[in-house]
């Protein structure tokens, strides 16, 4: 049986201090959650973050890291330097990293092996645009996001990894998908991870949705078996996320 993850994206949102207040709010209201808890901080945050969470049930992640250990990489952030300030996950590829950053499928792909080189547990952002699901090839579009995130990941590797399908159209629109859209594009991408790794891996593996989840519809999209949970942006930022943790309470 998978544990439900649900993960907040705070995108570039919070100050340290306001990061602080933000998670001193929270942890009451998250502390008896089922699901695994997840704050994707700004980089910035992250320090005073993983010392505010120490003996919670709360993990820090990061939003983005590249893919070489160290060097001459003005403005980039390492995994060894995200694992030594005691971050668990980062999200990689998300959709705005793609659209704003020019991030490939060919860097996300580089990043998830340089994460498990350094036990940090990657994120992998998938999903389509509008356009692409207009002309359906939604299907089609994820899988190949997929098996291109996943390329040379082995398999005790790859039951580790936290897929996010998170349709493009829906992030921060206030547009979610239905629960059908979105549980039929989790048994996609299960299927896709079935072709590579086999039944057993890809029941593992967590596949989360993401955008516009919230506090009312969280638990209908939670309940679909292969909905493993949520990336949540917007609603991560107040203490309704808390609502979102405790989405079967
Ligand atoms: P949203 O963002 O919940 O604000 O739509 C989700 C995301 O981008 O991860």
């Amino acid at each position: 049986m998978r544990k439900k993850i649900v993960a907040g994206n705070w995108k570039m949102n919070k100050t340290p201090k306001e990061a602080l207040a933000l998670i001193e709010e929270l942890k009451p209201l998250v502390k008896d959650a089922d699901s695994d808890v997840v704050f994707c901080v700004p980089a910035i945050d992250i320090i005073p973050a993983v010392e505010a969470t120490k003996g919670t049930n709360i993990a820090i992640g990061a939003q983005n890291m590249y893919f070489e250990d160290n060097g001459a990489f003005t403005g980039e952030i390492s995994a060894p330097m995200l694992k030594d300030a005691g971050v668990q996950y980062v999200i990689l590829g998300h959709s705005e990293r793609r659209q704003y950053f020019n991030e490939t499928d060919e860097a996300v792909n580089k990043k998830v092996k340089k994460a498990f080189e350094y036990d940090l547990i990657p994120i992998v952002c998938v999903g389509e645009t509008l356009q692409q699901r207009e002309q359906g090839i939604t299907i089609d579009w994820v899988r190949m996001q997929v098996k291109k995130a996943f390329m040379d990941v082995n398999k005790e590797d790859a039951v580790k990894v936290i897929v996010a399908y998170e349709p493009i159209w829906a992030i921060g629109t206030g547009k979610t998908a239905t629960v059908e859209q979105a549980d039929e594009v989790c048994n996609a991408i299960r299927k896709c991870l079935f072709e590579l790794y086999g039944e057993e891996a890809a029941y593992s593996i967590r596949i989360q949705y993401g955008g516009s989840v919230n506090g009312k519809n969280a638990a209908e999209l939670f309940s679909k078996p292969d909905i493993d949970g949520g990336l949540v942006g917007g609603a991560s930022l107040k203490a309704d996320f808390a609502s979102i943790v405790n989405w079967d309470k």
